[in-house]
């Protein structure tokens, strides 16, 4: 990704980091999903495919479906062609993802579960007994590894890095924790877990720009449930979780609105708070047995990608193309004007 930035910066003069962020972020997840990675223009057909199969399933599922609230309606009408879409798009994940399952199989990915060669796949196919998965439950689990995975952890680094670039100081006292960290040598996930100002730049970005505001969106009560309030949910409401009025709100936060990392710092009297789901006052990844299973993976490649981009170069605005940090939510929150930045090269020891 780097590499690619590079190239930008020296050809256009600034860089529009959304199409790098989610190439990486597709790599990354075919990696420890599938043990692939596509970086040879040989590859660049099937990359394609798995990209613009990804894109299709966000646009089904961000779209409007008359069906969802009239049911009735879906064995007449299909205005919008979500059915017929879908209907097309399905078969077409089955036959990529079986295909990816079955190469596993040939090369005996059962036995290498436990080895460090082991990906996601070879320990699904390992499975026995009650355990097993039939195949269509395994497609099923891989592509919502895939489509979950991908966009989120993308959209998320494009945010910090705007909030970088309006945030120059934030940005240099990021940069100095990063030197005096590592120095010359390359980055690892051992050291960025261990850099409390780069996490509090992860906190406070997924605080005020959480990728999922509203977790996923719907839930049905299976039975009346009562509040701490006294409010009651009744049996089978339709019920949404809005995490953007609790990371905003400004009896829990204090200047909600304000790009502030030190409000985690600890040791600064700030608040000490665990995103994984223990905290309701920040649970970007929800919370409960439905909470992102991926929220480890997510938060470590962020935190890495952050502290690479930040450390190759300095970020400053493109002065034909200022940050606006407007927000579009589809199926989840993104930047409504891609960011476009310039990347000034800080390191050239580094070598890309
Ligand atoms: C920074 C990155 C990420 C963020 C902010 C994020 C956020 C979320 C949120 C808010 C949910 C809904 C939780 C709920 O409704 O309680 C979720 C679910 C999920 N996430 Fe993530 N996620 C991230 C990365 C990942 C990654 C890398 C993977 C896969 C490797 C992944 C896989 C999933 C899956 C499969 C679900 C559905 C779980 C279920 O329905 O039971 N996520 N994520």
């Amino acid at each position: 990704m780097l590499e690619h930035v590079s190239n930008e910066q020296q050809l256009k003069g600034s860089v529009s980091l959304r199409k790098h962020l989610q190439f990486a972020a597709l790599n990354n997840i075919m990696s420890s999903v599938f043990g692939k990675r596509y970086g040879s223009t040989r590859d660049s057909g099937r990359l394609e495919t798995l990209q613009n199969m990804v894109r299709e399933g966000f646009e089904l599922l961000g779209s409007f479906n008359w069906s969802d609230h009239l049911p009735w309606l879906s064995q007449f009408y299909d205005p919008f062609r979500v059915q017929q879409r879908c209907s097309l798009l399905v078969p077409r994940v089955q036959e990529f993802v079986r295909a990816i399952i079955e190469e596993h199989r040939l090369s005996g990915g059962e036995s290498r579960k436990m080895s460090d060669n082991g990906d996601f796949v070879d320990v699904l196919l390992s499975l026995d007994g009650e355990e097993k998965i039939q195949d269509d439950d395994m497609i099923a689990i891989l592509w919502e590894m895939i489509f979950r995975g991908t966009d989120t952890t993308a959209l998320l680094t494009e945010w910090i890095m705007a909030e970088l670039v309006l945030n120059q100081k934030v940005q240099d006292k990021l940069y100095a924790e990063l030197e005096a960290a590592v120095g010359n040598r390359s980055l690892s996930d051992a050291d960025v877990a261990k850099l409390p100002y780069l996490q509090s730049v992860v906190k406070e970005s997924l605080r005020v720009h959480p990728p999922g505001p509203l977790l996923s969106w719907a839930r049905l009560s299976t039975s009346d449930v009562s509040l701490t309030n006294g409010m009651l949910v009744p049996a089978y409401t339709t019920a949404m979780v809005n995490m953007w009025a609790i990371t905003h709100d400004p009896n829990v936060w204090e200047d909600p609105l304000m790009f502030k990392p030190e409000r985690f710092i600890s040791s600064g009297g700030g608040v000490d708070v665990d995103l994984r789901g223990n905290d309701l006052r920040l649970a970007p990844f929800g919370a409960g047995r439905r909470v992102c299973p991926g929220k480890n993976l997510g938060l470590a490649t962020v935190t890495l990608w952050v502290a690479q981009l930040v450390r190759s170069f300095k970020w400053v605005q493109d002065e034909t193309s200022p940050v606006d940090l407007s927000e579009l939510l589809k199926l989840s929150c993104e930047m409504k004007y891609p960011l476009c930045a310039v990347a000034v090269q800080r390191n050239e020891k580094l070598g890309f």
